[in-house]
This record gives structure tokens, sequence and C-alpha cells, in this order.
């Protein structure tokens, strides 16, 4: 499951679980200039439950303090520690950032090798293509990450300008994993188990990422599995005992405000799945709390409004 701000957290982790999991979570982007110092009791941000299967993100540019904060991750004893050179976002970006860090590969090369040396556990980085559609840079850039020992490649196959607009173009996917040693993880595009296993087959990639989709249907991971081993995939959750449930799981989580925030942030995705979902959000909305968003939630549905 994609790394994803303020989405890819303990509650949505358990409730992924709670459908059959998937292999490796992502955490959501950390910041490296605040994990050496973050105050983990007082923290959304270092907070889980779980360790075996996350993998920590972390965004910044400068070798050192990436160091420190992989240093200080790789302490909890994650599944691995992830570097972020994908993200678009100009709030990212003018920091040097995220997908920034594509353009200085002489730079790149050192935050990847300080975050390598903070750590035995497994490193990775999520790329994208670039700024430009250059193979030939693309390969390049992998080469020095593999150089730098990332033991995989994660790449969304989009430009820095496409956002996360027009198709993925798989076809990097393919070429990338035709060229490195290290196995790749595809990302982009994958909205049912079908395109999962077509990911697979066109591209030869060694894993699949889903980031929106799994917000929207959190059961997708063992639809993908039960596809690749030719069962047929169970029935689809009731929808609004997924969405109390994630409720439950991020009102015992968090701090009630934090709870909030992340409830409303987390319904669009969940309500996608529902015919007048935007009402249902807009009802959500309006509430204060978290209980009473819940109740919102049994309303609308109770009202036949979704
Ligand atoms: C709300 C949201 C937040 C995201 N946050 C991050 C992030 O923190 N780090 C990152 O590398 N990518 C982030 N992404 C990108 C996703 O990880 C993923 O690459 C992208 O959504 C494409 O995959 P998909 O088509 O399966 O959604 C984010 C995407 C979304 C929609």
């Amino acid at each position: 499951m994609a790394p994803m701000v303020d989405l890819s957290h303990e509650p949505y982790r358990e409730l992924v679980r709670g459908y059959g999991g998937c292999d490796r979570f992502y955490s959501e982007m950390l910041n490296s200039r605040m994990v050496p110092t973050e105050n983990r009791e007082k923290s959304p941000y270092l907070k889980w439950a779980q360790l075996d299967d996350l993998i920590m993100q972390l965004a910044g540019n400068d070798p050192a303090r990436m160091h420190a904060a992989a240093e200080r991750l790789a302490g909890f004893d994650p599944c691995g520690i992830d570097i972020n050179m994908g993200c678009y976002l100009k709030k990212v970006t003018c920091h040097g950032w995220g997908v920034a860090l594509m353009k200085d590969i002489a730079l790149a090369r050192e935050v990847a090798a300080a975050v390598r040396s903070a750590t035995t556990r497994p490193v990775s980085a999520k790329l994208r293509i670039g700024y430009a559609l250059d193979t030939a840079y693309l390969l390049d850039f992998a080469d020095m990450l593999v150089e730098a020992g990332m033991d995989f490649l994660v790449l969304h196959a989009r430009t820095a300008q496409d956002g996360l607009s027009r198709t993925a173009r798989w076809e990097y996917i393919a070429a990338l994993k035709a060229h490195v040693p290290v196995p790749v993880v595809g990302n982009g595009d994958v909205a049912t188990p079908q395109d999962a296993v077509r990911m697979f087959q066109q591209t030869g990639c060694d894993g699949v990422m889903v980031g929106r989709q799994a917000l929207a249907r959190p059961w997708i991971f063992r639809d993908i599995r039960a596809l690749l081993q030719g069962r047929e995939a169970p029935e689809a959750p009731d929808i609004q005992s997924v969405i109390q449930r994630l409720a439950g799981l991020i009102e015992a989580w968090f701090d009630a405000e934090t709870a909030l925030k992340r409830f409303k942030l987390a319904l669009p995705w969940l309500a996608s799945n529902l015919k007048f979902g935007h009402h249902l959000c807009k009802e959500v909305n309006r509430a204060q709390t978290l209980p009473q968003a819940r109740d919102a939630v049994t309303a609308a549905f109770s009202a036949g409004m979704c």
C-alpha cells in the first residue's frame, strides 16, 4: 500500500489488515528535519502498533539530516526505510525534496548513501520517471541508486509534470525492471485486481503498489491475491460497516481533533463506492466531533441517502 500523506496511518493499515492485509505498508512521508527531535509521545506521525510490515518513508535532501532521521527510524526496527524521490507538489519540491532530487544526481547519490549508511534494514527509493520522458536518464539515475545500495526501487510511472493526471506510463516500469539487478515495484493507476495482474504481466515487475484505490477499497489486496492464485474473490464488504470500522479505529488511535480531521479526509475515498457519497461527505463535514460524524453516517444510511 502506497505512502499517502495524512492517510497512511495505523488505523487505515489496521482496516486493510482486517480485510486480509497487504505485503508491505508505507508510512506517509516523514519530514527529515522533524524526525530526529520529534516527541514520540505527542506526535501523530511517529505512532504505530505493528512494524514488521511497515516501511517508513523519509522526505528531505540534506544528507546529514536524512542520515540522522534514518538512524532514528531504524532504531524502531521497521521493515525498511524509503526515500521520497517522487513527490511533485510544490510545497515539497521547493525545498529540493521529492522528485526535485531527480534533477540533481550527485546530491541524490549523497542522500541515498547517507540513508544507506544509517541502517542495515532494507532501503528503497520511490521515484518518478523524472522531469522528461528520457529513458536513458531514468536508467542512469536508477544505476546510481543501486550503486548507492538501494535494495529495491519503486517507480511511479509518471513524470514530475504529470502530477497525478494522465495515464501512468507502465512501459517505463518495464524498462526499469529490464535494466536494474534489484527488485522493482510498479506504481500508478492500479484500480482493480485485473490491473494489478496486468501490471505484473506487462512490466515483469516484482511488486505492485496501490495508492488511491486502496483507500477506496481497503480489501483490494485480498482480491489481487485471490486473482493471482486463481481463486474467486470474496464479496466486497458492506461499505457502511467499513466506514464505521475506520471511524472506530481512528477514534481509538488519535486525539479528538486529529481524529476528526483524519476521518473527514478518509471518508471521500470510501464514499466513492456510493452513488450519493458526496451527500454523505457533506453531512459529515458539518460534524464538530468524531462521535457526531459517526452519528451523521448512521443517519445518512438510515435515511437511504447513500
Ligand atoms: C492523498 C495522497 C497523498 C500522497 N502522499 C504521498 C507521500 O507521502 N509519499 C509518496 O511517495 N507519494 C505520495 N502519494 C503518491 C502515491 O504514493 C502514489 O504514488 C500515487 O497515488 C499513484 O498511485 P495510485 O495510482 O495507485 O494512486 C500520495 C498520493 C495521494 C493521492
